[in-house]
């Protein structure tokens, strides 16, 4: 099952994959940090038909087309917002990266890319926030058969790294 994960560091933007993620605002009309970067890449179709989805909940996704990114789609989650870990943040990331991994399968999609989502302006701790991610995902290759490929995109080195020692830990205890 662990083959089925990839870490891949550097621009989401750039990733030829069923869909992206990305972690947008309860508006979904665009943003800084990797919610801006999706917008300049995608194109202006993106922002107009994000514009027909009414916004979404914290938690919750929602699916458009790629437009000019290589990417096919884009699943747009919101995740907390860090007020110090006592106000339903691990709860409500986990619902995001659950919601991303439900919304891919109905749309029978095989590959997704992350990006640390929270874990930029939002303020979540990026160690905790990629403890989260990685749980996710092995929940979700458990449950969804046809999901092939899970690329987790952190965009610096300390990030990388993060996702590695995780990733180690998750996956690979009991390995030889
Ligand atoms: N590819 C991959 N990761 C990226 C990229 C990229 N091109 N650009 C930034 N990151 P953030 P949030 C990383 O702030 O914390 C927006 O304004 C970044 O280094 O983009 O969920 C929205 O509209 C960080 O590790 O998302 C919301 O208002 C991670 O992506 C708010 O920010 C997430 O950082 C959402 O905040």
């Amino acid at each position: 099952m662990k083959q089925k994960i990839e870490i891949i560091q550097g621009d989401i933007t750039k990733l030829a994959v069923d869909a992206i993620v990305n972690a947008a605002n309860n508006s979904l009309l665009g943003g800084g940090g990797v919610d801006g970067a999706i917008h300049r890449a995608a194109g202006p179709k993106l922002v107009a038909e994000c514009a027909t989805l009414m916004g979404c909940r914290t938690g919750d996704a929602k699916i458009t087309a790629g437009y000019k990114l290589p990417a096919k789609h884009v699943i747009h989650t919101v995740g907390p917002v860090w007020h110090g870990g006592s106000k339903g943040e691990p709860e409500l990331l986990r619902s995001a990266y659950r919601r991303c991994f439900q919304v891919a399968d109905e749309n029978g999609l095989q590959s997704i890319a992350f990006p640390a989502i929270s874990a930029g302006v939002y303020g979540y701790p990026m160690a905790q926030a990629c403890e989260i991610a990685l749980q996710e995902a092995k929940i979700a290759l458990e449950t969804y058969p046809a999901l092939e490929r899970v690329v987790f995109v952190p965009f610096n080195e300390q990030a990388l790294r993060i996702y590695q020692e995780t990733f180690a830990r998750i996956f690979c205890q009991g390995d030889e």
